[in-house]
């Protein structure tokens, strides 16, 4: 038993991507053991959005190897993430239009196997979201951007996911939601979900975070406890501004 606990959540050993001929992910090393809140970090266009999408099988050149739970995934198509309980929140929040958000949130139990109770699913997360809670029955493209982005990790959540990718969850959204988000992450951590953020907010990134990744031109410069990274002005500017 003590060794099945030392076992990483998600073991990631030199994960390459290309898109055509440009080789935008170069033999990444990185491991999130259950339980911990995990940034990727790095200026614009350094390759995190394209780790994550070809952790979740999006991105169709791929090598290397990636284990979640300890079974390797990364040859196998997209959907069986879903299945191993890993989790993705893209960049675009990708609401479904002409849904109310009780609709887009039952979507997230779409392809579960077995007879589920929907209402009671939707319910038990909208106790967690109480912005979504009052706005069960409005179309979800009228929420506010923040409010979007809240209900697409809530639609992720509501398949009970063992892990979250989420690619840049603040974007646009207003500080005070951002506060919001981020509170939620401590509270989805210690409620035993795990996570790995990518984030240009370093300050709220690393405040909440255990450990961070630097990536820069698609490999690994520096990887670190977060504490450490926070007080690291010349590491956070050479590689971080956006
Ligand atoms: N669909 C795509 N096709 C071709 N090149 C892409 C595509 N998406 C991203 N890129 C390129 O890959 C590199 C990494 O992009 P990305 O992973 O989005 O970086 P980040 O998320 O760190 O800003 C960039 O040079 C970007 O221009
Ligand atoms: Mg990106």
């Amino acid at each position: 038993m003590a060794n099945e606990s030392k076992q990483p959540l998600l073991q990631v050993a030199g994960l390459n991507a290309w898109y055509d001929r440009s080789h935008v992910v170069q033999g990444l090393d990185f491991h999130v053991d259950a339980g911990e809140i995990v940034t990727l970090m790095g200026r614009n266009g350094a390759g995190k959005t394209t780790t994550l999408r070809t952790l979740m099988g999006l991105v169709g050149k791929r090598g290397g190897t990636a284990r979640f739970d300890g079974r390797e995934f990364l040859a196998q198509p997209a959907h069986t993430r879903y299945h191993m309980g890993l989790a993705y929140v893209p960049e675009e929040r990708r609401i479904v239009p002409g849904l109310t958000v009780r609709e887009n949130l039952q979507l997230g139990l779409l392809g579960r196997k077995g007879r589920h109770d929907l209402a009671r699913a939707v319910d038990e997360i909208a106790e967690t979201f109480p912005r979504l809670k009052e706005r069960l029955d409005q179309e979800g493209t009228s929420l506010s951007g923040g409010e979007q982005q809240m209900l697409a990790i809530a639609r992720a959540m509501v398949a009970k996911p063992r892990m979250i990718l989420l690619d840049e969850p603040s974007e646009g959204i207003m500080p005070l939601l951002v506060q919001e988000m981020f509170q939620l992450f401590q509270r989805m951590r210690s409620q035993g979900t795990t996570l790995l953020l990518v984030e240009q907010n370093v300050e709220l990134a690393l405040g909440i975070s255990d450990r961070a990744y630097i990536i820069d031109q698609g490999a690994i410069v520096h990887s670190g406890v977060a504490s450490e990274l926070l007080d690291d002005r010349e590491i956070q500017e050479r590689y971080c501004a956006v």
